[in-house]
């Protein structure tokens, strides 16, 4: 059997597994990314994680082809060279990754999107089975996007596309890492929810003893804690305006969305298709779903490794 190494670079950890053709996973792992520390720290762990998969591979009599990696931001049009726009990667720009691991690694590596990659990976494997139309979301600490269109993966001229999470959506809003105002990312990612629950919490003297984070929302959400209900429905609200422009733009099949507070139960898809609903061209979102991934946090490894088999 032929298999590929897959790896997703984020900005907290680094998930890895060998592949097969069918998208099935094999000794899945995970490592520290050191994101906050240096890109050299960032190139050490990439190369931990596949001498480790190499050599399980090995051990197994296995063939492995090359290596596939996801990374935030925005990779060249070779497919090999980090240009930037990592925000959460310390020194994270104008690196060819793609060579500094094939000297390491004595073996092919194509770089994309993180995304992008997880969109491929829904569309082959999860979610978007079956659909030649789709828009893929991923909300965590930021926003990443894919789009497919007629089955293939949009990337825009030279590979620049789709940063979904970057569509202004407030006009006069407040400055997203990226520099610009008012992105959706800003606004509707996972950290964006943990800042303004914990200022507002801070301004109403509450404290919690456990960490503020998207889990500890949701469930204080369900128990009908008002500042996480206040919270949960302004998240829902500019997700889901954010996701009705894309509906107005693509008219994609299925609206696919990732990430931890989106993979949290269907009470979430339905307050964000209740948003988009109200915010759509009714005509053009009469057939669009709108879906939880399935691939969990495996779809990035999953659609890096589908570029090399
Ligand atoms: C970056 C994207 C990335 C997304 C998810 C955003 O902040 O700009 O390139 O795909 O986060 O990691």
């Amino acid at each position: 059997m032929k298999y590929a190494i897959g790896i997703d670079l984020g900005g907290t950890s680094i998930k890895y597994a060998l592949v097969d053709k069918a998208g099935n996973s094999f000794f899945e792992g995970k490592l520290p990314s050191f994101a906050s520390v240096s890109a050299a720290k960032v190139m050490e762990q990439l190369i931990k994680a596949a001498t480790l998969l190499k050599d399980e591979a090995a051990k197994q009599n296995w063939t492995v082809l090359g290596i596939g990696l996801g990374t935030p931001g925005i990779v060249d049009e070779t497919n090999r060279i980090v240009l930037g726009g990592a925000e959460n990667i310390v020194g994270w720009e104008n690196i060819d990754v793609a060579s500094l691991m094939e000297k390491q690694m004595s073996l092919p590596v194509v770089v994309g999107n993180d995304a992008n990659l997880m969109g491929l990976g829904e569309t082959k494997y999860g979610a978007g089975r079956g659909c030649t139309h789709v828009v893929f979301l991923t909300v965590g600490t930021g926003i990443g996007g894919a789009v497919i269109i007629d089955g293939k993966l949009f990337n825009g001229y030279a590979n620049r596309g789709t940063e979904l999470g970057h569509v202004p959506l407030i006009a006069n809003g407040e400055r997203c890492a990226c520099g610009a105002i008012g992105c959706l990312e800003h606004y509707a990612s996972t950290a964006a929810l943990t800042r303004r629950f914990s200022a507002l919490a801070k301004e109403q003297k509450l404290s919690f003893d456990t960490e503020i984070n998207g889990e500890l929302i949701v469930r204080l959400y369900h128990e009908n804690f008002p500042l996480a209900v206040e919270c949960m429905n302004e998240h829902f609200y500019y997700l889901g305006r954010g996701i009705a422009g894309f509906v107005n733009i693509f008219s994609p099949q299925r609206i696919v969305i990732g990430g931890g507070v989106a993979e949290s139960g269907s009470f979430y898809l339905e307050k964000i298709r209740a948003v988009v609903k109200k915010h759509v061209i009714a005509d053009c979102a009469l057939d669009t779903k709108i879906v939880a991934a399935e691939l969990g946090n495996k779809a990035g490894l999953i659609g890096a490794a589908s570029l090399i088999l």
